[in-house]
């Protein structure tokens, strides 16, 4: 099997790399591709080296999937020139998310969504995939009515300018090429993505949008606040979840915790709860304080962690193309 990796140089591309060897792709044909400035450097994988070529190299070698984690330009541009040499494409970038032909995936709650025809294949927003895996079961079981969300971001979903911009502002230098507009070192900002004429931003509707989709469901109510913070491991979500009929918190923990992919950690009183201290470099989605909101009824709160870069990318990409070649774990 061939498989082409554009934006390997990325932070994604790289967990990327790191993931296809875990789950036993090590010894298959990888193509690492970047953009023109990196063409000719190496990636070390699976204990060998790769050499960075062109996405233009990639699409000539015809692989026979393509994950891309390049921006949404990139995928624009180039996903569709695989799809018309054969290649099925895993994509990370928000390009073809909202496409209602391309199928929006987290495996474990609606890999059913992809048809045999599909070249091009949408992993949805990091923040949105640990949330629906989450509330996967009380989505199925009970319903979901509305959600709250404040997320808590971290650095590390605006790529590698951000990890510079903080590690250069914890040293007290001021950042050459700065992601954010503002510090972010002893800071955190109302703010991810851009701006939209409603007064939110392109994050927070990718969280309504997305997870309408996911669930098939447009009647779920969703508002968001997205924060940004100096963390790296993981993405924090406080969720506020009005399910449609009323539940019994033993059986709404029975059924997070036993949600393949996700971990229960919820012993508070034992300063046990989910952090991305914990989350980074994993794969499960930790959830925790699960509480009945006494403010109104049939609703509860919860915690959500995730290593962004694993669950949130990288590791749920590869999950889809381990569905698509019949190699799933
Ligand atoms: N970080 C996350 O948590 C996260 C989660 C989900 C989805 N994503 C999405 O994944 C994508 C990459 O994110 P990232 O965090 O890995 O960003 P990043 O660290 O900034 O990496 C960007 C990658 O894209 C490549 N690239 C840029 N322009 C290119 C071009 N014209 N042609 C070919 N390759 C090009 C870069 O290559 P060079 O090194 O050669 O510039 C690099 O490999 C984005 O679409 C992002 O929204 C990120």
């Amino acid at each position: 099997m061939k498989i082409a990796v554009v934006g390997a140089t990325g932070l994604v591309g790289r967990e990327m790399l790191r993931v296809l060897d875990e789950r036993g792709f090590g010894t298959e044909e990888v193509i690492a591709a970047a953009s023109a400035k990196s063409v000719g450097s190496t990636l070390d994988f699976a204990g060998r080296q790769l050499t960075v070529v062109s996405v233009d190299a990639a699409i000539a070698a015809r692989p026979d999937y393509a994950l891309f984690s390049a921006g949404a330009e990139v995928s624009r541009q180039y996903a569709p020139l695989f799809a018309a040499v054969g290649t099925t494409v895993v994509d990370n970038s928000s390009a073809w998310r909202k496409d209602p032909e391309v199928p929006l995936v987290v495996p474990e709650v609606n890999i059913g969504a992809v048809r045999p025809e599909d070249r091009i294949i949408a992993n949805p927003n990091c923040s949105t995939i640990q949330m629906v895996l989450a509330l996967s079961a009380l989505e199925r079981e009970y319903g979901l009515r509305r959600l709250v969300i404040a997320t808590y971001q971290s650095i590390t979903g605006t790529g590698i300018r951000a990890v510079r911009q903080l590690e250069s502002e914890e040293r007290g230098e001021t950042p050459s090429e700065p992601a954010y507009p503002n510090p972010i070192h002893r800071n955190l900002f109302p703010h991810g993505g851009d701006f939209q004429p409603d007064g939110y931003t392109t994050e927070e509707q990718k969280l309504i949008d997305e997870t309408r989709k996911i669930y098939a469901d447009p009647e779920i109510a969703i508002t968001a606040t997205v924060v940004r913070v100096p963390v790296v491991g993981g993405h924090s979500e406080a969720v506020n979840v009005e399910l449609r009929r009323d539940y019994d918190l033993e059986e709404v923990r029975r059924l997070i915790g036993s949600t393949p992919g996700v971990i229960l950690y919820d012993e508070p009183m034992q300063n046990r709860y989910p952090m991305p201290i914990l989350s980074h470099h994993r794969d499960e989605v930790w959830v925790g304080r699960v509480r009945r909101d006494p403010s109104q009824p049939r609703s509860l709160n919860l915690w959500i962690v995730a290593d962004n870069i694993r669950k949130g990318a990288a590791t749920n990409a590869v999950q889809i193309m381990e569905h698509l070649c019949g190699r799933t774990k």
